[in-house]
């Protein structure tokens, strides 16, 4: 898979990308991740890339032209199966846009800044907007940084141990139940007997209890979702 990530910043990329599970990800070829400065594609002679807004109101709106031709550059070598567009009020991103987005081949990721982007980048170039939650970042940026994670460990062979994603919270629905190191004994803090029994189906068991509980507790939302209806039953 190849993510193209258009940004007025980015270096604020380079460490993400050049640590742990997505350094992996790209040296083992799984995935090819693309920083693009959208300044470099401006006509303007100062490298202006955005400008007052129309109508007045607070802020720099992000210009077309640029972002554009940025796309079309990108577009004219290869095709894309999606430009995301990073942005506090686009659909929220979670664990299932995530699996989807993995089996995609080539995708586009805009982050905007300042007070936004001109509208008719979205309205000509996005084809969905995403958020990570319902807060305002300065920028797309630590956003796409969320989005590439999160897709890059769910592509198969990414993890060493395959199995460890389709464990993580959200895959099944349900929150991951609680994990134990050595010392089994810590100031006198105790891991839960069962985990040391040896017992594999009551340890199964236990892990599943756990989930429903966290769930339960924690996201009842999620909760409802999965064993709500049996419990009216
Ligand atoms: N840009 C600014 N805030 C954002 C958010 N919450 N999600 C995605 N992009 C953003």
């Amino acid at each position: 898979m190849r993510i193209d990530i258009l940004t007025l910043f980015p270096e604020m990329f380079e460490g993400v990308f050049s640590q742990s599970i997505l350094k992996r990800a790209v040296a083992k070829g799984h995935l090819e991740l693309h920083t693009h400065d959208i300044r470099d594609y401006t006509k303007d002679k100062h490298r202006k890339v955005d400008d007052y807004p129309f109508g007045g109101g607070a802020g720099m709106v992000m210009m077309v032209q640029p972002i554009a031709d940025c796309i079309a550059k990108l577009k004219s070598e290869r095709n894309y199966d999606a430009v995301l567009f990073m942005a506090p009020d686009g659909h929220t991103f979670n664990q299932s846009k995530a699996n989807e987005l993995s089996l995609f081949e080539n995708i586009i990721i805009l982050c905007g800044h300042y007070k936004g982007v001109d509208e008719r980048v979205r309205e000509l170039f996005v084809t969905e907007e995403i958020s990570i939650g319902d807060y305002v970042l300065s920028g797309g940026e630590i956003a796409a940084m969320a989005v590439v994670d999160a897709i890059a460990r769910v592509i198969p062979g990414v993890l060493n141990d395959e199995t460890s994603a389709l464990s993580d919270s959200f895959q099944d629905g349900l929150l991951s139940p609680p994990v134990y190191t050595r010392p089994a004994d810590y100031e006198g803090h105790v891991v839960p007997e069962i985990l040391l029994s040896g017992n594999e189906r009551l340890i199964k068991d236990w892990k599943l209890e756990q989930q429903l509980a966290r769930t339960k507790a924690r996201r009842p939302d999620l909760y409802e979702k999965i064993v709500g209806k049996q419990d009216n039953n």
